[in-house]
């Protein structure tokens, strides 16, 4: 049966993920199962700790389809790691998670074909063009070889790159880069992507351009789970934001419910400083820090 197809749209992809659902890996109870099912992510106490830090603590949240959904906090709060542990990238420790329906741990197959992942780190290759960067995806996707020219065909549009696929990626834009790494993560058109600082180091205008792809994204049926330090950004583009804070969630909702929870006049960056206590000293390592500043360099 279709368990195995790449799914034929984000929507569709969707809708077979919630009808071919089995009982491996089903959380225990009817409720439970319920919310397993027809969220786009739901985590239950989902842990990692690497040592003796405890990267994500307990962390419960659910993504509903086609939200795009924030995930904000300081630097080293635990939001990199959520990530790759959805992206079945990393083992939790403790907790469980499904993505599109599907448990992280006992199903990692099939969430890696319904999902898309745009990494913190870039990760489109600068020697080849753009045109031959998509190619790479569409084999490692296994999008059939009959639909590969259409399908990069039609991403290279979405990303309004078309111009530059015969251009090497090294001389691209910053907003060029990150339109086409969003292509390659959605070139199998996945029901849930997972977008790290999607936004880090653009201009205006590539800043723009970013957010009208994912637009499009979403208006085709995708669930888009993003983070970002970009208050204002989260506050124009999310339908929910969950605020993260030394690996826990401090607070979800929608960005008006949170402003409104602390004060008449209250910003985003206010509600961000109210639930995690920002301080200076808090927040990442250096050479985290590092990372970001080299990403931003890269792009700009
Ligand atoms: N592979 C690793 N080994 C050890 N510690 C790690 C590893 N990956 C992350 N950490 C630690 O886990 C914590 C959470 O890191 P994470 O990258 O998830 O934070 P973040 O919220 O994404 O931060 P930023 O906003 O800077 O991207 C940090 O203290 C970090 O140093
Ligand atoms: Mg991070």
């Amino acid at each position: 049966m279709a368990a195995d197809a790449p799914a034929v749209s984000a929507q569709a992809g969707f809708v077979e993920a919630q009808a071919e659902r089995v009982g491996e890996g089903e959380p225990a109870g009817p409720d439970a199962a319920r919310r397993a099912a027809s969220a786009a992510v739901h985590t239950v106490d989902l842990t990692r700790r690497f040592g003796p830090l405890v990267a994500d603590d307990h962390v419960s949240l659910d993504v509903g389809a086609g939200e795009i959904f924030g995930l904000i906090g300081p630097n080293g709060a635990g939001k990199t790691t959520m990530i790759k542990m959805l992206a079945t990238l990393l083992p939790p420790t403790a907790g469980r998670a499904w993505v599109a329906g599907f448990d992280i741990v006992a199903q990692p197959h099939r969430v890696r074909r319904r999902i898309g992942y745009l990494p913190q780190m870039i990760s489109t290759d600068g020697t080849l063009t753009g045109y031959e960067n998509l190619l790479l995806s569409a084999q490692l996707y296994n999008i059939p070889r009959r639909e590969r020219a259409q399908r990069i065909h039609d991403a290279l549009v979405r990303a309004k790159i078309e111009d530059a696929a015969g251009r090497q990626v090294g001389h691209y834009s910053g907003g060029m880069v990150r339109s086409l790494e969003i292509a390659q993560a959605t070139l199998h058109r996945p029901a849930v992507l997972f977008a790290d600082e999607p936004t880090v180091g653009l201009d205006p205008v590539a800043y723009l351009a970013v957010w009208a792809h994912l637009l499009d994204l979403r208006d085709q049926g995708m669930t888009i789970l993003v983070t970002t330090h970009n208050m204002e950004e989260a506050d124009e583009h999310c339908d929910r934001v969950a605020v993260m804070h030394t690996g826990r969630v401090a607070v979800v909702g929608s960005p008006a419910e949170l402003k409104a929870q602390v004060g008449a006049a209250a910003t985003l960056n206010d509600v961000f400083i109210h639930f995690t206590g920002a301080v200076l000293e808090q927040g990442g390592e250096f050479r985290e820090i590092l990372r970001t500043r080299r990403v931003a360099r890269r792009l700009s």
